[in-house]
């Protein structure tokens, strides 16, 4: 297998993006292109001022800054960087489909057929194709199937290299990850393709953080990684709904059973309920997928870290409607935080859009200020709900850039997002400029609801009736 020298990536998204600024910082030798349909995303990877950027991550910026014209280049011409490269990561979207079979559940995989079959159509040389989305296992079946078809003898050879990153820490888990996790073939192609990708991470990668396994074990592995982080927070919400009932309190108990070391401290933090374009999606898959084979207890087993994670936003605009005397009509909520969490602008499957959905469907009116989401964003998610006319969002809805400015006359806040700014506000004149009694719903357990009480606040947390 030759030297990997040219590396194209196709997508530049919250994956693709990040990722490719990651290896070709920590690898000057070689030439990342990151291509995408997309025009606007990628003019906006090249603006001039790197604050710019379509993917706002802490430190981001900074390494595009630094590799970006050197050897990261970001581009239309998908053809140009397909032919020319060594190695191809495709890292499309793959969400749940919309349509036909499997609609609401299975992963819709046509942008990845249609990525395979232009690599299939463009390729001259041979090349290693590396599965960088998140899909369902045996996809990479598929991808074989379309580029050994071509009838041209190029070669090909397909690995499963799944991304763990999360949203707000991609760059620190890029340059520090747990594993890095490669699937491959057992022939000798396969496994000098495994070791060519192996000498990438390599670079700034320990060896032994670098797992190898066959490529079935490593497509499922992702959504399995996935189904288990989610599978803890619905469990511990499962817990904060008891805890209200029975004076216990959540955060309490989730240092207390984190202390085990089997159980561990992480991913027990109680919320309004996960969101992000991973969790859900792949979940269903997974469901989708066991469904698929007949395995129905294994699919009903998933599925109710979905039915779980449903009912805890629920939950929580349904106490905020019954806390406000069950009428919330015409009454000003302010939402702090729309983004699914923080330190990024993303906002797909945000708790936050389906709390306001109900609330909207009670004809409140919602005021919400986030740091990084702009109101384009906002509008866009609520609006592809479909469960009003977008006249009736615009009216319902604004969106402010100051956080006083949304506070001021509401009857309550919500707190939907754990950005650290929100603990530093001036409560007290948040307070006074408010509607009596002034309430505050923290859906994220995030700020100290003595001192808020001692203001005059009337405050609920997920999880503890204290
Ligand atoms: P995204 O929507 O942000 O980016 C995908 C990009 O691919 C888009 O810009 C789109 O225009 C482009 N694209 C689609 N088809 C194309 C084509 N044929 N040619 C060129 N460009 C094309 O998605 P994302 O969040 O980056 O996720 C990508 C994959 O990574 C998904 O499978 C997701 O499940 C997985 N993943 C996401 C995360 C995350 O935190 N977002 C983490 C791990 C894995
Ligand atoms: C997740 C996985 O963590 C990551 O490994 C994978 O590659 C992509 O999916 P991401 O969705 O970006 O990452 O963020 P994550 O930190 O996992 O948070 C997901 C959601 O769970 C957020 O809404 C977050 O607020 C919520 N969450 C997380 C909780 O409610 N409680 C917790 O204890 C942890």
């Amino acid at each position: 297998m030759k030297n990997i020298t040219k590396i194209c990536c196709i997508g530049a998204g919250y994956v693709g993006g990040p990722t490719m600024a990651v290896i070709a910082n920590k690898c000057p030798h070689i030439q990342v292109t990151v291509v995408d349909l997309n025009e606007a995303r990628i003019a906006a990877w090249n603006d001039v001022d790197t604050d710019n950027i379509p993917v706002y991550e802490p430190g981001l910026s900074e390494v595009v800054a630094e590799a970006r014209g050197r050897n990261l280049f970001f581009s239309t011409a998908v053809d140009d960087a397909i032919a020319e490269a060594d190695m191809i990561f495709i890292s499309v979207n793959t969400p749940t489909k919309t349509y036909g079979a499997g609609k609401g559940m299975g992963a819709d995989l046509k942008y990845i057929e249609l990525c395979a079959r232009q690599i299939a159509r463009v390729s001259m040389t041979d090349k290693i194709i590396v599965e960088k989305s998140t899909l369902p296992v045996r996809t990479a079946e598929a991808v074989r199937d379309i580029l050994h078809n071509t009838g041209k003898g190029v070669k090909f050879q397909v690995l499963s290299n799944p991304e763990f990153l999360a949203e707000g820490t991609a760059v620190a888990d890029l340059f520090n990850p747990d594993r890095v996790l490669i699937g491959g073939d057992s022939t000798e192609e396969g496994q000098e393709a495994i070791q060519a990708l192996v000498d990438i991470y390599n670079n700034w990668i320990p060896r032994e953080r670098i797992l190898t396994t066959n490529v079935w074990s490593s497509e499922l592995s992702k959504l399995v990684a996935n189904a288990f982080l989610a599978q803890r927070i619905s469990s511990i919400n499962s817990i904060s709904e008891l805890c209200e009932k029975t004076e216990a309190d959540v955060n309490e108990v989730a240092r207390a059973i984190g202390t085990d070391s089997r159980i561990g401290s992480k991913f027990l933090k109680a919320s309004v309920g996960f969101g992000g374009s991973c969790f859900q999606k792949d979940i269903l898959n997974l469901v989708y997928i066991s469904r698929s084979f007949g395995l129905q207890e294994v699919a009903d087993y998933w599925e109710q870290v979905i039915i779980m994670n449903d009912h805890q936003k629920k939950r929580f605009a349904l106490n905020m409607i019954k806390s406000l005397y069950n009428t919330i009509s015409g009454k000003k909520i302010a939402f702090l935080g729309w983004a699914f969490k923080k330190d990024t602008n993303d906002t797909r499957e945000s708790a936050a859009i389906y709390v306001a959905d109900e609330l909207l469907n009670e004809q409140a009116r919602i005021r919400v200020y986030d740091p990084k989401v702009n109101s384009d964003q906002i509008f866009g998610d609520l609006n592809y709900l479909q469960t009003r006319k977008p006249e009736e969002n615009a009216s319902n809805v604004k969106v402010f850039e100051d956080p006083y400015r949304a506070c001021e006359n509401a009857h309550a806040i919500a707190i939907l997002t754990e950005w650290d700014e929100f603990k530093d506000y001036d409560w007290q004149r948040i307070y006074d400029s408010m509607l009596k009694p002034a309430k505050v719903f923290d859906g994220r357990n995030l700020l100290d609801a003595d001192k808020l009480r001692k203001i005059g606040f009337k405050v609920q947390s997920i999880g503890t009736t204290s």
